[in-house]
């Protein structure tokens, strides 16, 4: 894995953690949706240092989590070893992963835009048929807005989407919650603007 492709491999590698160790807001959704049962399984695509991965671990789902980055894989697992919990997590990339395994809840956060344009159909393809019935999908992706600035560390490999687009995925599936919001971002030492459209959608089978 060239993992020279995104400049969190560096960030990743001091000692704090980059964004933090608290959990993303919207994990209070999907617990709320899909409490954690014994063997219930979570993918994290893009998990960066972990933080969100290790909360779900310590709530009692069964994690696995990737990220391209070893220095993000390490620190992830890291930070389970400090939380006491396990999770299977391990260097891959979004565009090409490939898993046995299928999932009651698949989320990604501040991931999707290093799809390949041409590998997001095979993407959603691949997540619809590993998402178990009645499994969650939590998805956001940075849109394209004329009047926002690129992000000083906007990676090369990123590409932004356009508004709506990550919602014309899920037309046959439940919709739990849509949006879009426009926040600033202190990641770097210039506060920068993002604009981002999320997802919360439901795969629901009709029995025939
Ligand atoms: C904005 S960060 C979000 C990290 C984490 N989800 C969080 O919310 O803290 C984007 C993440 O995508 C990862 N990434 C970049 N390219 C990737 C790829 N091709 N496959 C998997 N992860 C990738 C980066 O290493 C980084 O950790």
């Amino acid at each position: 894995m060239d993992s020279s492709r995104t400049q969190y491999e560096k960030f990743y590698k001091a000692d704090e953690y980059y964004w933090g160790k608290e959990p993303a807001d919207f994990l209070e959704r999907l617990i709320t949706l899909k409490p954690p049962r014994r063997g219930m399984q979570i993918l994290d695509i893009g998990c960066g240092e972990g933080k969100d991965a290790v909360y779900m671990a310590k709530k009692g789902y069964t994690v696995t989590a990737f990220d391209l980055t070893e220095s993000g894989i390490a620190k992830t697992k890291l930070l389970a070893d400090e939380m006491g919990v396990k999770i299977n997590a391990y260097v891959d990339d979004i565009n090409t992963f490939e898993t046995d395994e299928r999932f009651d809840i698949i989320y990604s956060s501040g991931t999707l835009q290093y799809l390949f344009p041409d590998q997001i159909a095979p993407f959603f393809a691949k997540i619809r048929k590993i998402t178990n019935p009645g499994g969650l999908n939590y998805f956001n992706v940075f849109v394209k807005k004329p009047f926002i600035e690129e992000a000083p560390d906007w990676d090369k490999e990123e590409t932004l989407w356009k508004t709506g687009e990550l919602f014309a995925w899920y037309a046959d599936w439940k919709i739990h919650y849509l949006d879009e919001n426009i926040f600033e971002c202190h990641s770097t030492e210039t506060p920068h603007l993002h604009c981002m459209d999320s997802i919360l959608a439901q795969k629901i089978i009709i029995k025939k």
